[in-house]
């Protein structure tokens, strides 16, 4: 294991366990951000700047890009995404299905990523070149499995104009695959992938702190990750599959993108 995956893993535990100790008190208080339905709560944010302590105590110089405290300038090479809690509704709500994600990126490439969810007592890692694990465990992503027997699971995001389109693109997938899953949390979505518990993702509009960790855990695991017409993965689009599954859904993603001329 790097020090990068030990220390990433050590704060996501960390971060975890103090969510779950102050739920009980804490998790009433909310603010909204970029849309009513786009909510914060104050164990979003605490568990950020703890998070965040964490890093600068063992590594002063290094960056950090998170949802809620954003990103300070900074020369390091090294730079940390941190997703507080991903799955914020399904936490409001009490479902188990929510995740602490802390990714390091060293000139640009995720080489650890750690997704802790802890009311499943489940935490995900992965180290670049290294493999996905859970738990100890190899994570192998399934193969094989044609777009018609696919479990494709997919997010939403808090765009009003956006969620009208995706819930067309949806009805188009919808008839073309096994099922579909809107789990709530994109990081938990892309590593229940790499887990052979779905077999394939897609969303757009997620942003770096949601897929940086878990889309290293997919990789590891065997899937590809990309985004649309051959694009890298980003906020615009990410699209996650064993390679000959992405290809297929990419086929019938692509046209329905409302985007597709930008
Ligand atoms: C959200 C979750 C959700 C996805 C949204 C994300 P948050 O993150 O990952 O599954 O559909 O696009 O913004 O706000 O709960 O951290
Ligand atoms: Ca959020
Ligand atoms: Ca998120
Ligand atoms: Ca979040």
């Amino acid at each position: 294991m790097t020090d990068f995956l030990r220390l990433a893993e050590d704060i996501a535990r960390e971060a975890g366990d103090m969510i779950l100790a102050k739920r009980p008190t804490m998790s009433e208080e909310i603010e909204t951000k970029s849309s009513p339905t786009d909510v914060v709560t104050a164990l979003d944010t605490a568990s950020e700047e703890l998070i965040r302590e964490r890093i600068l105590a063992a590594r002063p110089g290094d960056r950090i890009l998170g949802e809620e405290g954003g990103e300070a300038p900074g020369e390091s090479d090294v730079r940390w995404i941190v997703d507080p809690i991903d799955g914020t509704v399904n936490f409001l709500y009490g479902l188990p299905d929510w995740a602490v994600s802390i990714a390091v990126e060293v000139k640009g490439q995720v080489v650890a990523g750690v997704v802790n969810v802890p009311m499943r007592g489940e935490v995900f890692t992965a180290a670049l070149g290294e493999g996905a694990r859970l738990g100890g465990e190899r994570l192998r992503c399934n193969t094989g499995v044609p777009l018609a027997q696919a479990l494709v699971a997919t997010g939403f995001g808090y765009s009003v104009a956006r969620r009208a389109v995706q819930g067309e693109v949806v009805a188009a997938v919808l008839p073309r695959v096994r099922d579909i899953r809107r789990g709530g949390s994109c990081a938990i979505d892309m590593c229940s992938l790499a887990a052979g518990r779905v077999d394939a993702y897609y969303e757009r509009g997620v942003n770096h702190w949601d897929f940086a960790a878990a889309g290293l855990v997919a990789t590891e695991s065997g899937a590809r990750l990309g985004g649309l017409r051959g694009r890298p993965v980003s906020p615009d689009f990410a699209l996650c599959a064993a390679p000959g599954l992405f290809e297929e859904l990419h086929d019938l993603l692509a046209p329905l993108d409302p985007e597709r001329d930008a």
